[in-house]
């Protein structure tokens, strides 16, 4: 399973990317806004910088509604960096944008999915990746893993290329259940990926190595 985060502070990209572990990064415009990045020269660059500091796929949103302004904007975007992937919202504008930027060879992640049925018009357009958003159905009390869980198998049934990409992932718990249904990918946010490292017992066992060894 791949690791992208789920940032668009450089900072964080920077911490993660030392790990040696960091496959990617995913941003929204939310996320964008949080950096006070606005307005498109700065965004643009942002996205310039990140791709920079990583070499995977790095998940740029569009911010249009219509089909017209996703492509133009799409375009744009893929035109800065070749590791880019185009954010397309899952409407059905943006399924139609996915469908004509996948024949144009441009990389898609489809995302705001919240049911199967989404999941599966995102394939048939050739997404390349589908972004379930587990914590927030969690929040409705739905059960976003359970989500994840019947993308991939329904994905592996019927061949679809299209990778899992489990977003709004909240806790540790999150990352090892998406391992376990068989996620293609979890985009975490770096306090998650940091949360992983730590066990009790790992803290307690190196205090004793440390302490016996001293003897
Ligand atoms: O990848 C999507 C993510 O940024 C949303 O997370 O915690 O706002 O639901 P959250």
């Amino acid at each position: 399973m791949k690791f992208f985060l789920d940032t668009a502070n450089l900072q964080e990209i920077t911490e993660a990317r030392s790990y040696g572990i960091l496959d990617g990064v995913t941003t929204n415009p939310s996320l964008m806004a949080k950096e006070g990045i606005r307005g498109k020269k700065a965004i643009l660059a942002h996205y310039l910088a990140i791709c920079n500091l990583v070499d995977g796929d790095i998940s740029a949103e569009v911010l249009a509604l219509d089909y017209k302004g996703m492509l133009d904007e799409a375009h744009e975007l893929a035109d800065l960096h070749s590791n880019i992937v185009v954010k397309i919202p899952c409407t059905m504008e943006g399924i139609q944008a996915i469908n004509t930027l996948t024949q144009e060879g441009i990389s898609t992640n489809c995302t705001l999915v919240f049911s199967l049925g989404q999941a599966l018009l995102a394939a048939k357009a050739g997404a390349t990746y589908v972004s379930p958003f587990v914590g927030r159905l969690d929040d409705i009390c739905e059960d976003g893993i359970s989500l994840v869980a019947s993308i991939v198998e329904c994905y592996d049934t019927y061949g679809f290329n299209t990778e899992v990409l489990a977003a709004s992932i909240r806790h540790p718990q999150h990352v090892v259940r998406c391992l376990e249904v068989g996620a293609d990918v979890a985009t975490c946010p770096l306090s998650v990926i940091q949360s992983l490292f730590r066990h009790p017992l790992t803290d307690s066992g190196l205090a004793k190595f440390i302490a016996d060894s001293l003897k």
